[in-house]
This record gives C-alpha cells, structure tokens and sequence, in this order.
C-alpha cells in the first residue's frame, strides 16, 4: 500500500512572536515572566522578538524617554542572550505593518470583544472616559503584531492571556469573514514556569509593576547589587518560618512570589525550593535568595550598561532587525491586501 502522501505531510511551520514596552523600569517580573523564556525559545522555533513602541504610547510618554527606553529594552533582550543572529530583535514602530495590519484587525475585531478586556478595565479604573482611544484598542494592535507574521507561538506572563484569547478570535473572524480559511493561524501561548506572574516585592496581591511609585516594591533590570540585596531584606513576608509544602503558599502570597522568583532564577520547581528552605526562617531564605539574584542579574544588568554607553552596537543590530522583520511581514500584509479587496 502507498502511504507515502501521509508520511510526506508537512509539519505546520512554527514561529515565535513575543514583545515588551519601552516603558521606565524594566524590572524583575519583566525578565522571569518573558525575557528570560525568551532566550530559551529561541532555540526550538524562528523567533521575533518585538520593542513595543506603538503599545507604549497608549499612555502619555516623554519623546526622549521613550526612545532611551526603547535602547534599554533592546539592551536588556541582548545582555539577557538573545541572540542576534539567531533572532529577529526589533522595534515595533520600524516595520509599518503592525500599524497597517492593525487598522484592517480593527475592522474585524468588534467593541464587545475589546469591553470584555480585564486589562483595560484595570488600567481605565473610573477615567475610561479620559484614557485615549489607542488604550482601548491595544490588544488589537498586540493581535496584528502577531499575526503580521503568522506566528503560532507567543511566550508571555500571565495577565496576557485574555489578550492572546483575543487574538485567537480576531484571526478565526477574519478567516472566517473574508473566506479566507486557515490563512492567519491562532497563536497560542506559552505561558508557565514559577515566575509566569511575578508580584509586588511589598504586596503579593498585586503584580510587579513599572508604574509602581516604591521603588522597593520591584527589582529594576537596572539597579546595582546592594539595592538588589537591599530590596529582597525588606520584601514583605510574614511571621511564620517557610512552608512545608507548595499547598501552604496559597494563603501567603508573599512568600509565594519569593518562592516562585528563588525557582525562577535556579531554574528549578517551587518543589524543590519549599523543600530545601522547609522550615528556616526568612533570616536564612531572605539572604540565599539575594545571593542568587545578584549572581543571575549582577552580569546582565552589568552587560545592558555597557550596551548602553555606546548605542553604535544597539541602533545597528535593531536596523538590521527590521529589515528581516519587515521582509516576513511585507508578503502577509501584501495577501492581505489582497483578501481584503484593496486596489493596487
Ligand atoms: N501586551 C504585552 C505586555 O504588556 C506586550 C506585547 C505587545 C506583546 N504586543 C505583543 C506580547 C505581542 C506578545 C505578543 O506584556
């Protein structure tokens, strides 16, 4: 019997899509929950790896800053090993068709959809009224950054999900709508590890965020190492010695997060770290997990400020990145175009 057409199937091609904004204060919860994996990714699957300058302008941004910010994030994907060579490093505002792709996604992506969007919510609060129209419509901007490559796999921490979810649907509509059947692919994402959320060094309840006025409260990407130590003595725990067992950590969300950053960072289980320190007091966890912050950050942190003093080496390899960017997604955009029914 001739089987030969079914073992010749071609496996789907993968590609790995994933972004960070330019934002101040590229910290911690930004390297465990992505940068880190992305390293790692990297060498299963073709990746691009995103500066979101379009995203961060959903909220008021200094210009110089900005642009500062946009060489620190690329600073932090290179020092963290990110290879240039291997992966497409790149600013998002360079290529233009996330913003073309962007403006077609939004006529397929529907108002419900977007006022489901939990982080909107969060960030609006009550001044949804008063926040721009591009924080609205950010997840559809983060769909087309995705699919201007038709990527299938997108590494992100956790509060991305309801976005990703979001994107899924956005692709199937447009498939769907435009008779185009199987041509964007849903993305999925990987989400995982101990750090996939990393929280509050003073409050386990809320995550690690740029915007946070204490600076206590993260691990900048940026800071030296008596502030790294520093921060971790004054994290917030509680009066009991370290747990037993993983169950105990739901109730205390603080040493969670310390727990989840230790494994994180040694690149183990939560597992294994609750029973090496079962028991010790925060005397004896507090230090050791210091000492293995600095350990793991001191030459990344210490890399992104020799990639900092001199932007030659950043500004060539982002150049260099959204020519390679911009040669996957012009093809997309170009049959885009074309579904769609635009004259050319
Ligand atoms: N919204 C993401 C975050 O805040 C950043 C982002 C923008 C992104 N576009 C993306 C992540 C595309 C993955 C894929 O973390």
């Amino acid at each position: 019997m001739n089987t030969q057409n079914e073992t010749e199937k071609k496996p789907r091609p993968t590609r790995v899509f994933s972004g960070v904004q330019p934002t101040a204060n590229i910290h911690l919860g930004n390297y465990l929950g992505a940068i880190k994996r992305f390293v790692s990714v990297q060498h299963e699957m073709e990746s691009l790896f995103c500066v979101v300058d379009l995203h961060a302008i959903t909220v008021p941004q200094d210009p110089k800053m900005l642009k500062a910010q946009t060489r620190e994030v690329a600073a932090a994907y290179l020092a963290a090993g990110i290879d240039p060579k291997k992966s497409i490093i790149f600013v998002q505002s360079n290529v233009s068709a996330h913003a073309e792709l962007a403006w077609v996604l939004n006529c397929v992506a529907r108002m419900g959809w977007l006022e489901r969007m939990t982080q909107f919510k969060d960030k609006a609060g009550e001044n949804s009224e008063r926040m721009s129209v591009g924080l609205f419509d950010y997840p559809v901007l983060m769909a087309a950054d995705i699919l201007a490559y038709k990527a299938t796999h997108v590494p992100v921490g956790d509060d991305q999900k309801q976005h990703l979810e979001l994107a899924r649907d956005i692709a199937q509509r447009f498939n769907t709508d435009f008779k185009a059947k199987g041509f964007f692919p849903s993305p999925e994402p990987l989400i995982g590890g101990p750090a996939s959320r990393v929280m509050n060094l003073q409050d386990g309840t809320k995550k690690m965020s740029k915007s946070d006025p204490a600076d206590l409260s993260r691990i900048n990407l940026t800071d030296d190492t008596d502030t790294i130590v520093r921060k971790f003595k004054k994290a917030r725990t509680d009066q009991f010695p370290m747990p037993e067992s993983v169950d105990e950590l739901k109730s205390r969300p603080e040493v969670d997060n310390l727990v989840g950053i230790y494994a994180a960072m040694a690149e183990t289980t939560k597992e294994s770290v609750v029973a090496q320190f079962a028991g010790q007091g925060f005397g004896a966890f507090k230090p050791a997990l210091a000492d293995l912050a600095v350990e793991k950050l001191a030459p990344i942190t210490e890399h992104m400020r020799r990639l900092m003093s001199d932007a030659t080496e950043i500004d060539a390899i982002l150049k260099v990145g959204a020519e390679r960017a911009n040669s996957i997604a012009q093809p997309i955009l170009k049959q885009v175009k074309e579904i769609v029914g635009f004259f050319n």
